[in-house]
């Protein structure tokens, strides 16, 4: 499964302030905020962390179908986003105007993600988006995420086995 999350930083920048009083207390485990406080940049891990618990709980609720916000159940742990029992494993690219995430159900799919210029061929189900390619004849599990000036459209090249999240 797949699950992606973009964060423009100028926009990110203008609608939140992460060093408000309470803000990260409200999103981060106490492990991760002193990551925050310790980083470099720590703003960039501020959107580093957030797009890779969106891009995880994009998988839970499709393995799911629950919605509900709880930031600080989806740890990040190194690279693995760990939700319970369930771990994703993330790349994140950093750049000056973006950040973007990718989360997967295990590590060999990262060579199994592409990514979609155009939307014409996803179809939701539930909310949740698939794409279909007509020359397999065949629907993939997509994601789609957008925010301010970008937006990712990916999907997993293989189908996965329907109990491959157990
Ligand atoms: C649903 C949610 C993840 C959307 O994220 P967002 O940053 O607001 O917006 P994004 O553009 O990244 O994502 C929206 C897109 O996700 C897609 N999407 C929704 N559910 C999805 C899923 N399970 N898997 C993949 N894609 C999904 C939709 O297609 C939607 O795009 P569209 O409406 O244009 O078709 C977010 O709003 C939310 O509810 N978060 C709360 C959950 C939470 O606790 N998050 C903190 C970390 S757990």
């Amino acid at each position: 499964m797949i699950g992606n999350d973009i964060v423009d930083l100028a926009k990110a920048k203008k609608d939140s302030n992460w060093q408000r009083r309470g803000f990260l207390d409200k999103l981060f485990t106490a492990a991760e905020q002193e990551l925050i406080l310790s980083a470099e940049n720590p703003e960039a891990m501020v959107w580093t962390l957030w797009s890779r618990k969106e891009a995880a709980y994009k998988i839970y609720n499709r393995q799911s179908g629950e919605r509900f916000f709880n930031p600080k159940r989806f740890v990040c742990e190194g690279d693995e986003v760990i939700f319970g029992t369930n771990h994703y494993y993330t790349e994140t690219q950093i750049s000056p105007d973006f950040i973007y995430t990718i989360a997967v159900t295990s590590r060999d799919k990262f060579e199994a993600i592409q990514h979609l210029e155009s939307r014409d061929a996803v179809h939701k189900k539930n909310g949740i988006p698939n794409w279909f390619d007509f020359i397999e004849g065949k629907l993939h599990p997509a994601s789609i995420t957008h925010h301010g000036r970008f937006a990712r459209i990916a999907y997993l090249k293989k189908i996965e086995n329907q109990f491959s999240f157990l």
